[in-house]
């Protein structure tokens, strides 16, 4: 299993689109790998169709996205023409790892014990690992066969992780791109005037503690 701030080990696969080199496939652009239970089923087929009008979204963000099945590529290439249908999309814009023998699935973590094939082997669960150019994990999320993502909080998260990965930032609860940001508990009170020309606001709070830091979203 990767770990956030690690490189996410390289690997090679076959994919809809032709053979894969994971890293050399990133280049210098941030990549989500997203992993699906099998092909030609209903929630999977709801969540490529999604992934696949949102990338335009994506490209915005200089964000690639690839997406795991444990299936061969013909039956990825069968499926992709339903997705296409279904998200009424004419090109299907990004490729699907075949992971057949489940190398990956295994070697990432990403079976669900919970849900069975009808060979009674673990499915793999719907796990989102976006990494960074620098090819480390930035964040995993992980839900169970069952659950379907929400793309939007998909794309709430990196540009989170965009934004904090260049400024002294933190996002709060809820944060949505072009809100307010918390100012990092470990910046200087010296520092602030320098770091944020925009300002910042400290919430009291009963301790008296000065640690609630509104800045809004630095440019
Ligand atoms: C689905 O994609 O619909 C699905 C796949 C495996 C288990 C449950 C749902």
């Amino acid at each position: 299993m990767a770990k956030l701030g690690e490189i996410f080990p390289d690997f090679e696969a076959a994919t809809s689109e032709g053979p894969i080199k994971f890293h050399q496939w990133i280049g210098d652009k941030w990549a989500i790998l997203f992993s699906h239970p099998a092909d030609f089923t209903p929630v999977c087929t709801t969540e490529l169709g999604r992934a696949a009008r949102l990338v335009p979204e994506f490209e915005k963000r200089n964000c690639k996205l690839i997406a795991l099945s444990c299936d061969s590529v013909d039956s990825h290439l069968g499926w992709i023409t339903d997705i296409k249908a279904t998200a009424s999309v004419d090109k299907f814009p990004y490729p699907i790892i075949a992971d057949e023998k489940r190398e990956l699935a295994v070697k990432f973590g990403m079976l669900d014990p919970d849900e069975v094939d009808k060979a009674g082997l673990p499915l793999t669960a719907r796990c989102v690992f976006i990494v960074g150019p620098d090819k480390k994990l930035k964040l995993s999320i992980l839900y169970p066969a069952t659950t379907g993502r929400n793309f939007d909080e998909i794309i709430r998260v990196l540009d989170s992780l965009q934004l904090t990965a260049t400024k002294k930032v933190a996002t709060p609860a809820d944060w949505k791109a072009g809100g307010d940001c918390m100012v990092l508990p470990s910046v200087k009170a010296e520092d602030i005037p320098a770091l944020f020309p925009k300002g910042v606001t400290i919430k009291e709070v009963p301790s008296g503690k000065q640690y609630l830091r509104y800045t809004p979203q630095p440019e």
